[in-house]
């Protein structure tokens, strides 16, 4: 089963959220250090704070204990139980989505603003060329739309194997068949696959793309969080207390 969680990234206090930085690691300090923008090195923090909130109520493990770590190509996992959960990040502008599988199968999420300016010509240098004669019988109001379907769903792939963008994105295919979207791993070979995919929109701003391997693939839960359960403050003698 999985569970999908989403926080948008508004109204939020920084000064509260900046007593979570005691709980990063040294690599995550660093990483956070690197972002130009505060809106940017926030996100990163806001980000630490939500996955380790929610796996650490999963576990049933105190937030302080979790321990992340990456493979060769950036994808965390958790260190203290990658048996039981697996789960996966995406961002985009404004917002932060969270995937979790209590089986530990392999997971890839990806999001995407819609309102994001985007130059249709890259799809030469992303789309399989089977994906680019599809795309050319597209009409041109839909292939906006379109292209965000497939750039979605091949990065959510992308993200399940872990490898990210060391994977051409031209190497798999998403093809239009009989209303839905179809996937293959290699077109020409068109083995049957493992992968499951759900794509959806949350609302009209945000595409939201969802990889998976597992036989179970429902979503079990959909939480929009606000902020405030994320940081899980209290108010005590007119000061804010956090909850850790
Ligand atoms: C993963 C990748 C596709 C993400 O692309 P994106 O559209 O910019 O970002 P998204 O918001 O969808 O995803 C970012 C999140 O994906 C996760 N992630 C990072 N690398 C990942 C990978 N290889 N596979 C799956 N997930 C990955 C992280 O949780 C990251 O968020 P975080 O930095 O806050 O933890 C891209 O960054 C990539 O290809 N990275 C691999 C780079 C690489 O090969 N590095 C090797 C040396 S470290």
């Amino acid at each position: 089963m999985i569970d999908m969680y989403f926080v948008f990234m508004e109204d939020y206090r920084f000064s509260l959220l900046k007593e979570y930085e005691k709980y990063l690691s040294v690599e995550e300090i660093d990483r956070m250090g690197k972002f130009v923008l505060q809106i940017d090195r926030d996100q990163y923090l806001l980000t630490r704070v939500m996955a380790r909130r929610i796996l650490s109520q999963k576990l049933g493990e105190h937030f302080s204990t979790l321990v992340f770590e990456n493979n060769l190509y950036g994808k965390p996992y958790l260190k203290n139980d990658s048996k039981r959960f697996s789960f996966n990040i995406s961002h985009a502008a404004g917002l932060i989505v969270l995937a979790i599988d209590d089986n530990a199968a392999t997971i890839g999420v990806d999001v995407e603003n819609l309102s994001s300016e985007v130059d249709l010509n890259v799809r030469e240098n992303v789309f399989s060329n089977e994906e680019l004669l599809l795309f050319e019988q597209v009409p041109w109001v839909d292939q906006k739309k379109y292209f965000f379907d497939l750039w979605t769903l091949k990065e959510s792939y992308m993200k399940a194997i872990g490898k990210g963008f060391s994977v051409a994105p031209k190497s798999c295919s998403f093809l239009l068949e009989h209303g839905k979207y179809q996937f293959y791993e290699n077109v020409m070979e068109s083995a049957p696959n493992e992968f499951s995919f759900q794509l959806f929109d949350l609302d009209p701003c945000y595409k939201v793309a969802l990889c998976h391997k597992n036989e179970n693939n429902e979503i079990n839960s959909f939480r929009i969080l606000p902020y405030w359960e994320v940081i899980d403050y209290k108010m005590s003698s007119g000061s804010y207390i956090l909850n850790i």
